[in-house]
């Protein structure tokens, strides 16, 4: 299996490359993105998506407000980095990775004792997220894989592959590393409407490491999960409240259709989607545009006028949980976020 890089820092451009994913499958376009403008567009539209690498943009969003900052009084520049970081901070309001990438890169330029050490330290911060990003998903692949059975059929909704990262995956990850240990694993991926990340992304990534997945539509994983084919859901996650899993529109019907059956729910997440400190109720779930619904390509499947709802995330109670898959091992419901994070696991 080779890595898929998402998105990276180019040192020669002085910006930001990342793979356009609302053009996969037809198309595998690198986009060089050198403003803040253009990140927050490509966040927005979906270009880069998923919880982690969301964190790796934020990160990198902040080094790249750093860079441009034509600001030569430190004050100044700390003034327009931070108003620069807060565009890219508000530019999707579910995923929690985002806006943890962009403060955690922040606090290093605030901290500075200057801009040319501003400059510096903001760049050397986000890289070292994005390489903390690739061993968190390697870790979460190894004590996800001890959970599969030897031969067995994994259901899984959106991407949370290495699309979603800066590569691997995290519930994608978890099949990759069960796959590298000898294990056999099937997938079924979810087709994922209205944007179409499971039929789009998920397949395009395994297909390209000759793993084996088949696509069905979001409605068929009832009647799958009933006819006794599937062994475990791994699912990926925007945001962990205490009490709550966010993720893709239509995970939390999975959850309760894999409950129903008696199939362990996992949700594979790196332990900066965690916010533990606050409830499902404090979470904004994102509505996105009628088109995303009323559209496909240039059909219009709606008649005028008629409304409609697109939620593109909702909230799995932890009751239906079986267990988080993190890069510091595994943890069951009910569980307590100050033992994990201090779990001295290396990864
Ligand atoms: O709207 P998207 O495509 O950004 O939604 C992505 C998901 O819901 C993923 O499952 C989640 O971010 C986990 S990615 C490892």
């Amino acid at each position: 299996m080779k890595d898929i890089a998402t998105l990276w820092w180019d040192d020669e451009l002085g910006g930001i490359r990342f793979i356009d994913q609302t053009l996969l499958p037809e198309k595998y376009a690198i986009v060089r993105c050198t403003t803040i403008d253009r990140l927050v567009t490509a966040i927005k539209r979906l270009e880069v998506r998923g919880a982690p690498a969301l964190g790796v943009a934020g990160g990198y969003g902040v080094a790249l407000a750093a860079a441009n900052c034509p600001e030569s009084s430190y004050p100044a520049f700390v003034k327009k980095v931070t108003r620069d970081a807060l565009l890219v901070h508000e530019s999707r309001p579910t995923a929690v990775n985002l806006s943890w990438g962009v403060d955690r890169v922040l606090a290093r330029v605030q901290a500075a004792s200057g801009v040319s050490e501003a400059k510096d330290a903001a760049l050397a911060e986000a890289k070292a997220i994005a390489a903390e990003d690739t061993r968190c998903c390697h870790a979460i692949g190894g004590f996800g894989a001890d959970l599969l059975p030897d031969e067995c059929t994994v259901l899984t909704h959106c991407n949370a592959g290495a699309l979603a990262c800066s590569t691997w995956g995290t519930a994608l990850g978890v099949i990759r590393s069960a796959l590298a240990a000898g294990k056999k694993v099937n997938v079924i991926a979810c087709e994922t409407r209205p944007l179409l990340q499971g039929a789009r992304l998920t397949a395009w990534e395994l297909a390209r490491d000759g793993i084996d997945v088949t696509v069905i539509t979001d409605s068929m994983a009832a009647h799958i999960m009933r006819t006794g084919k599937i062994d475990a859901v791994i699912v990926g996650a925007d945001r962990i409240t205490k009490d709550a899993v966010f993720n893709k529109i239509g995970t939390y019907m999975h959850a309760v259709c894999a409950n129903y059956h008696g199939i362990p729910f996992y949700v594979a997440a790196p332990i900066s989607t965690f916010d533990a400190t606050r409830l499902e109720k404090d979470v904004i779930i994102e509505e996105r545009g009628r088109e995303e619904i009323a559209l496909v390509g240039n059909r219009t499947l709606l008649p005028d006028g008629v409304p409609v709802r697109n939620f593109a995330f909702d909230a799995t109670p932890m009751d239906l949980v079986r267990a988080i898959i993190t890069e510091k091992g595994v943890v069951v419901p009910p569980f307590d976020i100050n033992e994990l994070v201090a779990r001295s696991t290396t990864y």
